[in-house]
């Protein structure tokens, strides 16, 4: 095993040379299901990968255009919900509208700042609160110097005034407040503002260059949902982000109706909703509807099988196979140094005693260590795995699911006596894990109920030995 997990470590670093060929072939290796490295063993793992900083970042296109304004140069989403209303009360319960009061993102945000003296304060404010990051009211850190519209996240006036993308990371979107509204159609008539499109919102990339984090030191990739979506299936059809979710249900649906007071009627309006993983802050949040939405994201996402057979000395050989068949992209995806998704394998006798458990919930909510794990942890300066992302040096562990890919496990259960047993195989998913929040409510002395895990897909079957 200890090969293997060194085997890991040589093809990462390669992944850290942006734009060269040795890049894809390390994709192509990572996806192969060869390295079955356990959290465990790659914590264990002493060989650090060395880690050279990205020579080029991908640039589209540069840009000379000034990209700091006076504060109050963009607009307040109030303003923009007088007229679309629908869109404003679907984008006010969505993850963007709350990307900077966000009670999971701020502590994390808070360490980073301590932990970097302040480094990381922009970095994450850029697409955190890119109101605030564009007219120099962050810093400082805390947002005190905040108007009431940078809290708002990621709102109406910062993405339809962007009219170019510079960089495809880190938010390099071109920003152009003014009466120009930028969108996907460009024939509205509206009486407020001018409309403009530019090519851009229908376009995959407009939100990829904030869904792709790249650490500006190591090169590491932090979230790499776009890379990972413009090299799969997906990208290469464009069956883009906004197909997926910019609309109310999985897949690619549609809505009649009015973007607009006094708008056109049209056969489709986009969908402001944002719908993600993020079923249990959406609870939290008291967004019943959005959270029901997201666990149908999560079941529209993943399919488990199983294959089995039982030896002549009853060991159950059991083969769980996960199939990706509803992301355009690897799930889990995003912060997935803070989400999981894990296998739950239960094996019960005829009279229901359970003779074999894995990934079972212990009572501090936290998950059997020795489950299978799809996620990512990275790598710091010493060796150690971290999900603390800005002292990522590299990838420490990664194994998740490839869009339209399948990943899978053989189990080997060791049956105590004849007869016939129950196999229960649960995909599980929890957009952060209980570790992660309970760091954070240790920061903030808060109270907050544990972290509900959502079933993916599930698959059982009987055995006779
Ligand atoms: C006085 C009413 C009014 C206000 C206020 C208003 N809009 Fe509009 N907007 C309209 C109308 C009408 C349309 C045309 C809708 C249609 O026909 O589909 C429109 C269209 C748009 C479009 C679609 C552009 C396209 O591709 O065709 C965007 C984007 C937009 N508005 C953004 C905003 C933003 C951002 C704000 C707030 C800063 C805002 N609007 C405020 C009335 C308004
Ligand atoms: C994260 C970026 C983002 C935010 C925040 C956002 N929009 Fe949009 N909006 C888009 C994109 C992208 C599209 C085009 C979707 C497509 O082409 O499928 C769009 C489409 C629209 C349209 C045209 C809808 C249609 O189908 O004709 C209007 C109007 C609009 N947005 C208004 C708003 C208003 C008002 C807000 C705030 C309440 C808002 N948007 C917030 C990205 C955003
Ligand atoms: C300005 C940067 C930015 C842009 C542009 C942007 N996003 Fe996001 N997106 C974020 C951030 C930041 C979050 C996380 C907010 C949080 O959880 O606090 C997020 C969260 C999400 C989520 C997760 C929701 C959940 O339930 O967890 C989805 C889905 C998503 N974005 C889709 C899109 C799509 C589709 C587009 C393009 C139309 C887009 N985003 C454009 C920054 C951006
Ligand atoms: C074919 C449909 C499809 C496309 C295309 C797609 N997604 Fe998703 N996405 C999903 C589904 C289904 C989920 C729920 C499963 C999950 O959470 O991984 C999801 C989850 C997410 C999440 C939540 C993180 C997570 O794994 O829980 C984010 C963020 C996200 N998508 C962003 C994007 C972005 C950005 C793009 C474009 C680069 C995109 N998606 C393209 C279907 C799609
Ligand atoms: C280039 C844009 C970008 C930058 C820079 C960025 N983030 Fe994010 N962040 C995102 C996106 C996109 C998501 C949502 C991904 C998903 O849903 O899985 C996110 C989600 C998060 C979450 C999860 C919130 C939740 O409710 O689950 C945390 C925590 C977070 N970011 C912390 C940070 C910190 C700390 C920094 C700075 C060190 C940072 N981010 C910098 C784009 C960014």
């Amino acid at each position: 095993m200890k090969r293997l997990v060194f085997a890991l470590l040589i093809v990462i670093p390669s992944l850290f040379f942006v734009g060269c060929g040795a890049k894809n072939a390390a994709n192509e290796a990572a996806s192969e299901p060869v390295e079955k490295v356990t959290v465990a063993e790659a914590a264990a793992a002493t060989e650090v990968a060395a880690v050279e900083p990205p020579e080029v970042v991908a640039r589209e296109e540069v840009t000379e255009k000034p990209q700091m304004f006076e504060p109050g140069a963009f607009e307040s989403p109030e303003r923009c919900a007088n007229c679309h209303r629908d869109i404003y009360d679907d984008w006010s319960k969505s993850m963007h509208a709350n990307a900077w009061t966000d009670e999971w993102y701020q502590p994390d945000y808070m360490l980073a700042h301590e932990e970097t003296d302040g480094a990381t304060d922009t970095l994450c404010g850029a697409c955190h609160a890119p109101l605030a990051a564009r007219t120099g009211l962050l810093p400082p850190a805390d947002g005190s110097k905040f108007d009431e519209r940078s809290r708002r996240g990621i709102s109406c006036d910062f993405c339809h005034t962007v009219s170019g993308i510079a960089q495809m990371s880190n938010m390099g979107h071109i920003s152009e407040p003014g009466n120009v509204k930028f969108g996907p159609r460009g024939d509205g008539r509206s009486l407020y503002h001018e409309v403009k499109n530019v090519n851009l919102h229908s376009e995959s990339k407009f939100c990829g260059s904030c869904h792709m984090v790249i650490h500006p030191a190591t090169g590491t990739y932090i979230i790499d949902t776009w890379d990972d979506w413009k090299n799969n299936e997906y990208g290469k059809q464009d069956i883009s982000c906004q197909d997926c979710h910019m609309t109310p249900t999985p897949g690619i649906s549609k809505t009649p109706g009015r973007a607009s007071l006094m708008g056109k009627h049209r056969d489709n309006v986009a969908f402001h909703g944002f719908i993600g993983g993020s079923s249990y802050v959406q609870d939290e949040l008291g967004n019943a509807e959005q959270a029901e939405m997201s666990r149908e994201f999560l079941r529209s996402a993943a399919e488990v099988k199983l294959a089995e057979q039982v030896t002549a000395d009853g060991t159950l050989e059991l083969t769980v196979d996960v199939h990706n068949v509803g992301a355009g992209h690897k799930i889990p995806t995003g912060t997935t140094y803070i989400r999981i998704m894990w296998l739950q394998v239960e094996v019960a006798d005829e009279t229901g005693k359970v003779v074999y458990s894995s990934g079972q919930v212990d009572d501090k909510n936290h998950v059997d260590p020795d489950a299978v794990f799809f996620r990512v942890l990275f790598r710091d300066a010493e060796g150690n795995l971290t999900g603390k992302s800005w002292r990522a040096h590299g990838i420490g562990y990664d194994r998740r699911i490839p869009a339209k890919g399948m990943d899978s496990e053989t189990y080997k259960i060791p049956l105590p006596a004849k007869g016939e047993y129950q196999v229960n195989t649960r995909l599980m998913y929890r957009s952060m894990t209980q570790e992660s929040l309970d760091e954070i409510l240790k920061r903030t002395g808060e109270k907050r109920p544990p972290v509900v895990s959502v079933e993916m897909a599930a698959a059982k079957t009987k055995v006779m030995f």
